[in-house]
């Protein structure tokens, strides 16, 4: 029987806090690796977002933009750079607590084309999997045939990876329960989706771009959603829920989810 394959997105906003750069918050990392140790079974790549290690520094430079002349190459080397520490930090806490992982930089074998994964050389993630390890990876910045270098989301990533490697189900960590009617941080009545399926999640973003177009936090999660269609038609299951609060992903992993939002075709 083939192992199945889940892939664990943890935002940057579980991990790190967002209005401090360079603010990880290492008691949260420790219990997220903990919890993934408790609760993995199968194959399992780990994917995280930069929080205040990727997103400040890219903004500072206009990294999103691509290039457009050299004074955004410091900006560039240095969000690199910012991503591999927080990812250092991900790391240790997942060796210390007895996981298999190995980091790799999600530049050094993707291709970019307009923001977009156009090549993705997935031999060593694979011979990894196969070997029982956890590739360890990270949104990152990198080079774009189009727009000389662009921002590669962990969204986006995680979406690629679970539909090239046909994995069972994404498991998208965020700091929120799941995806709700309308933005729970703008509206306390908010009402939590427990299920839905790609067309729902098609309707809820055409919905929501009429309804609110400026709402930052709103745009997020439906950008998550949007980059996450793609896996849900190819029949892989999209489970979003709260990371910041214990237990969900170790319960998420286990096949038992308590609050989130299950996607399904
Ligand atoms: C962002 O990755 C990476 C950089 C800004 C370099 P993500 O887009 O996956 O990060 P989060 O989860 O939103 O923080």
């Amino acid at each position: 029987m083939a192992t199945s394959l889940s892939v664990l997105k943890i935002g940057g906003s579980v991990i790190t806090n967002k209005q401090r750069e360079f603010a990880a918050s290492r008691k949260t990392i420790s219990r997220l690796t903990k919890e993934i140790h408790e609760g993995a079974s199968g194959q399992l790549i780990v994917v995280h977002g930069g929080g205040s290690y990727g997103h400040h520094m890219a903004k500072r430079y206009e990294l999103s933009e691509g290039y457009r002349n050299h004074s955004q190459i410091p900006g560039f080397v240095r969000t690199r750079q910012s991503m591999m520490e927080l990812n250092k930090i991900v790391l240790d806490s997942a060796i210390r607590n007895g996981l298999p992982c190995i980091s790799l930089q999600p530049s050094s074998f993707v291709r970019m084309k307009n923001g977009r994964i156009e090549e993705m050389n997935l031999r060593i993630v694979r011979d990894l999997l196969d070997l029982q390890m956890i590739p360890l990876l990270f949104g990152d910045v990198a080079l774009d045939e189009e727009l000389g270098f662009c921002i590669l989301s962990g969204d986006q990533l995680a979406s690629r990876l679970a539909s090239e490697l046909a994995a069972t189900q994404v498991i998208l960590a965020v700091d929120v329960d799941g995806v709700f009617d309308s933005d729970p941080k703008l509206y306390p009545k908010a009402r939590l989706i427990g299920r839905m399926t790609a067309a729902d999640a098609k309707a809820l973003i055409q919905k929501r771009r009429q309804s609110a177009p400026s709402s930052d936090v709103t745009g997020q999660m439906m950008g998550k959603l949007k980059e996450m269609l793609p896996a849900v038609e190819r029949g892989i299951q999209v489970i979003v829920l709260n990371g910041c609060v214990p237990r969900r992903v170790s319960e998420a992993l286990k096949g038992r989810l308590t609050v989130g939002t299950v996607i399904k075709p």
